[in-house]
């Protein structure tokens, strides 16, 4: 049975709460306090995947900027994308990108950024983000996973550094440290 992509109700918070930890796994307990601290004060869309009943996966769009020369223009981010282990490779992960750019679509803003597998997420929509003019939160981005999906309320002008709303930094949850950051990077090389 295929999964229904429906918003987030408060009764989904506990079922949410494992699908991230148990998704993130060793750093599944960071990433559910970014969730809860993402809503509280940045979220502007929430949405999970049900399976009969059962919420299965989550996304969560929240409030960014780009510093372009002219003005402060708020974008999206698209982050924390989480599916259940049990519920990988069926496609709920690739519904809920779809669903979640729909919904920035929707809400009239002109970028939604993201880092993560170029690979993926290229299959999914997204471009490489420096070539458009996007600079990385942090050079600890690494260069080929950071991507975006230019929207039709972008101009020509908005470009500029990606800054992401304070729950991101308070988490440590931009960009990635070493060794794993060295060892992506190494990926991307080779
Ligand atoms: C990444 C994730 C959200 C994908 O969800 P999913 O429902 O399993 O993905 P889909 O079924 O839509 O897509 C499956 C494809 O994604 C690929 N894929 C899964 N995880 C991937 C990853 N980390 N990097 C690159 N590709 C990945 C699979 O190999 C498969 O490829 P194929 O279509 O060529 O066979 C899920 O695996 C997950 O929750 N992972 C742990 C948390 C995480 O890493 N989130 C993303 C952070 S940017």
């Amino acid at each position: 049975m295929g999964s229904v992509i429906r918003s987030y109700r408060a009764e989904d918070e506990s079922a949410v709460r494992q699908v991230v930890t148990h998704a993130f796994a060793d750093e599944g307990h960071k990433v559910a306090v970014l969730v809860d601290d993402l809503r509280a004060e940045h979220a502007r869309c929430e949405l999970v995947a049900e399976e009969a009943g059962e919420v299965v996966g989550h996304v969560m769009l929240s409030r960014s900027w780009v510093d372009a020369r002219r003005a402060l223009v708020e974008v999206l981010v698209l982050s924390p994308l989480s599916v259940a282990p049990a519920r990988q490779g069926r496609r709920v992960g690739t519904s809920l990108v779809a669903a979640a750019v729909g919904e920035a679509r929707r809400l009239g803003v002109p970028a939604v950024f993201l880092e993560g597998s170029p690979t993926y997420y290229g299959d999914r929509g997204f471009e490489p983000a420096t070539p458009r003019g996007f600079i990385r939160a942090s050079p600890r981005v690494p260069e080929p996973a950071f991507q975006v999906v230019v929207l039709d309320g972008h101009e020509e002008w908005m470009t500029g550094a990606l800054v992401y709303c304070e729950p991101f930094w308070r988490h440590d949850c931009v960009g990635l440290r070493d060794p794993e950051l060295g060892r992506i990077e190494h990926m991307f090389e080779s």
